[in-house]
Formats: C-alpha cells, structure tokens, sequence
C-alpha cells in the first residue's frame, strides 16, 4: 500500500475537527434552528438573508451536507430550468416567490416524512463572505396520546396508545402526585416511526396521565384521563328484627359498598316491599340502611346490587310473626282442615271395619250351618247303612230258615 493507513484515532479527530468548524460556521451565522413537525404536516424550514432583495441572487438547501434539496438561481430552480434535485424533494419543495424582495428564502417540505429528519443548510454560495443557515429538522415528534380504559378484575385496564412517533419517545404513566407507575409496553417500528402502547392497571380513584418524552428533541406530551375506580362490592347485608305494635319491624344494613349499591326487601315471592333507604357516603363509599315492617310470617330476604360491577348478594331470614294475630289465621284453617280430614278419614275407617266384621260373622255362621248340615247328613247315611244292615241280616235270616224248611 502506498498510503499509510489512517488509525482510527486519527479518523476521530479529523471528525471531530471538521465538526467543530462546521458548528464554529453555525455559530458565527447564529442561526440554528430547530424545527418539530409531526408526519405528514408541512415543515416551513426558515432563512433570510436580513432584508436584501434576493430575486436575482442563488441560494441552495442542502440536506445532511449533501443531498440536494432545492435551489434558487435568479428566477430558475428545480422544476423550473434547474435539475439535480434529490427525488425524495422532487414535487414536494417550494420557496415564497413574493417574498423574495423581503429577503426571505425559506421553504415548505410538503407532507414531511420521518426521513425527511437531518440537518439542513441553507446557503448563499455568492456572498462575500459566504452565508449560511442551519435548520434541525424533525419529523414524526409524538402525536397527544390516545387513552382507552377497559374494567378487569384486578381494576381498571388504562391503555395508552402513541402512534407514529420519532425519535422513540419514552412513554409513562403518571398518577396525579407524579408516581410513575408499573406498567407494560409494547412497541412496533414502521417506516422510521415507532407505535407504542402502554398499560397499566390501577386501582384507586385519580386522574392518570399518559406522558410521552422525546428527549433528543426536548419534546413532551401527554393525555389526562379520571378514573374512578370501585372500591368494593357490597358485603353480605345484615338483618336485625325488632318487634313493634304494628308487626315486625326488619332492618338491613349494607356497608362501605361502593359504587352505591341499590338495597331492596323481598318477600319469598320476589315482591319488593316498600322501603325508603338512607344512604349516608363516606370516602367514596355507601352505606345503606333499609327498614320496613312486615305483618306476615314467613322468608324474607334484602337484596344489595351494584350494577356497574355485576355484582348482587342477599341474606335471606325466616320470621314469625306472634301468633294472635289476624294473621296467623291461616294456619288455624290450616290446623281446622286437617282435623276435619282426620275425622272424615276416622269416620270411613270406621265404617269399613264394622263391615268387614259383619261380613266375617256372617261367613262364620254360614260355615257353622254346612258343618251341622253335614253332620246331619253323615248321621242320616249311618242310619240308612245300618238300616240296610239289618234288612240284609233279615234277609239272611229268611233265606236260612227257608234253606232249613226246604
Ligand atoms: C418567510 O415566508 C414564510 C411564508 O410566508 C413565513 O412563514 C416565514 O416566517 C418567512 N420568514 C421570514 C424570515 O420572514
Ligand atoms: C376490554 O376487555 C375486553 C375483555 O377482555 C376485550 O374484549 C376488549 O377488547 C377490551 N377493550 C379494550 C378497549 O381494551
């Protein structure tokens, strides 16, 4: 090799050298700009030469030093009897033809794109001394955050959406003393611009705010959201009775519920029974009290919903109502029919048993009278057989006394 191989040490410094006059050329102009735009909006990037007539003067954009943006030259430029603009610029860049005469030689980057981010110079090549402008251009600096919020078991799910966003801002959630809190992000990179969401769930009431932080570009914004969060489904109800001169006096108590909680009696059909709540809140949290006064014995149950949360619980209780009172009449027509059907059901057994035994007796009789026919006739036969008898004996007799006489 013939030329000796530069170390990268020398290579820094060479940089940093041609840095440093490139930022001692800047600051001798003192004019340094530095321009935010969001994606798609125009970025008007500024320079004048004070006020001097610059309609038959030159002044070139360039950007990053080297890629040719637009330029003017007495009248002509690019897609005006001038070529050798860079085609990401072709359409899209246009200077202040009236303005000229003031000095103005600013121009409009239609429609900026993340790429169109960098450095832009702004020169005078004729001057004496040479002028130049810088500008800092970005585009795509984070747009207001967009807050959705979605109840879960846990709390309530508060999502934060950045869209398209350069440099990547660094997205956070804030409560309203400033805690940032744990949370999850997600990001996805797309054409130079980065998406971001963010969540997390909280759980007390607040206002949050969703930050989003550009640093490089001393860029910042956020979207504020209140939140309410629930603190606690209604517990079990609790039933105390009290007696009074008109009849059972029930009470039900529900409390520290929150969202208010809707407090019902019911009787054991589902009716609800007229009753007038006292609500009385504290931090943020209900109590309940319902009373109402029952006449009938039987189940009645208080009922605590809480709609906004699907949340529904009730404590059922059994009373009886002392006896004497009008009330209690069913049950003695209860007790009168049971005796009567006792009694109807004595009297058919009754009856029937006094048949069945007529019906036996009768049997019994009839048995008795064959057995005595029987017998009668038995005696009867013997008395025939023995009739017979001696009619034969006689019979014999006769024959003998014959067989002797013969
Ligand atoms: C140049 O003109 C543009 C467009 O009218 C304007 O926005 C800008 O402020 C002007 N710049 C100067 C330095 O006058
Ligand atoms: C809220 O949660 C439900 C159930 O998990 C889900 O279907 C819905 O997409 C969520 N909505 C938002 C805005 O996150």
């Amino acid at each position: 090799m013939l030329e000796p191989q530069m170390t990268p040490t020398v290579m820094e410094l060479l940089l940093r050298a041609c840095l440093l006059l490139l930022a001692a050329l800047t600051f001798v102009d003192g004019s340094e700009t530095k321009l935010i735009v969001r994606e798609d909006e125009d970025a008007i990037l500024p320079c004048s030469l004070g006020a001097a007539d610059i309609s038959s003067r030159v002044f070139d954009w360039k950007k990053d030093g080297r890629v040719e943006v637009f330029i003017y030259d007495d009248g002509r430029y690019y897609g005006k009897g001038l070529s050798g603009q860079h085609e990401q610029f072709r359409g899209r860049v246009f200077h202040f033809p009236e303005q000229l005469k003031g000095g103005n030689a600013s121009i409009v980057i239609r429609k900026s794109k993340p790429a169109d981010s960098g450095t832009y110079a702004c020169i005078f090549p004729h001057e004496q001394p040479e002028r130049r402008a810088h500008v800092e251009l970005i585009v795509g600096a984070s747009p207001e955050p967009f807050i959705t919020l979605n109840k879960t078991d846990d709390g309530t799910l508060l999502r934060c959406a950045v869209r398209g966003a350069f440099p990547k801002p660094e997205v956070v959630w804030k409560d309203s003393s400033g805690n940032i809190l744990p949370a999850e992000e997600h990001f996805t990179e797309n054409k130079g611009s980065y998406d971001i969401i963010l969540e997390a769930t909280v759980t007390k009431t607040d206002d949050y705010r969703c930050v989003s932080t550009q640093q490089e570009i001393h860029h910042q914004i956020y979207t504020e959201t209140h939140v309410n969060v629930f603190k606690g489904a209604a517990p079990k109800p609790a039933i105390a009775v009290k007696e009074t001169k008109d009849g059972l006096l029930l009470q039900c108590e529900v409390y520290g519920a929150s969202p208010k909680p809707e407090v019902v009696f019911q009787d054991s059909s589902g009716n609800i029974l007229a009753a007038e709540p006292q609500v009385t809140e504290r931090g943020g949290s209900y109590d309940v009290i319902l009373e109402t006064t029952v006449t009938k014995s039987g189940d009645y149950q208080c009922v605590a919903t809480q709609k906004e949360i699907n949340h529904q619980i009730s404590t059922e209780i059994h009373v009886n109502v002392p006896s004497g009172d009008s009330d209690s009449t069913p049950w003695i027509v209860v007790v009168g029919v049971l005796v009567v059907l006792l009694a109807v059901a004595a009297v058919i057994i009754i009856k029937y048993k006094k048949t069945w035994k007529k019906d036996k007796e009768e049997l019994q009789q009839r048995k008795k009278h064959e057995e005595e026919l029987q017998q009668e006739l038995n005696e009867q036969k013997k008395k025939h057989e023995e009739d017979l008898r001696q009619v034969r004996l006689l019979l014999e007799e006769g024959k003998q006394q014959k067989e002797e006489t013969a």
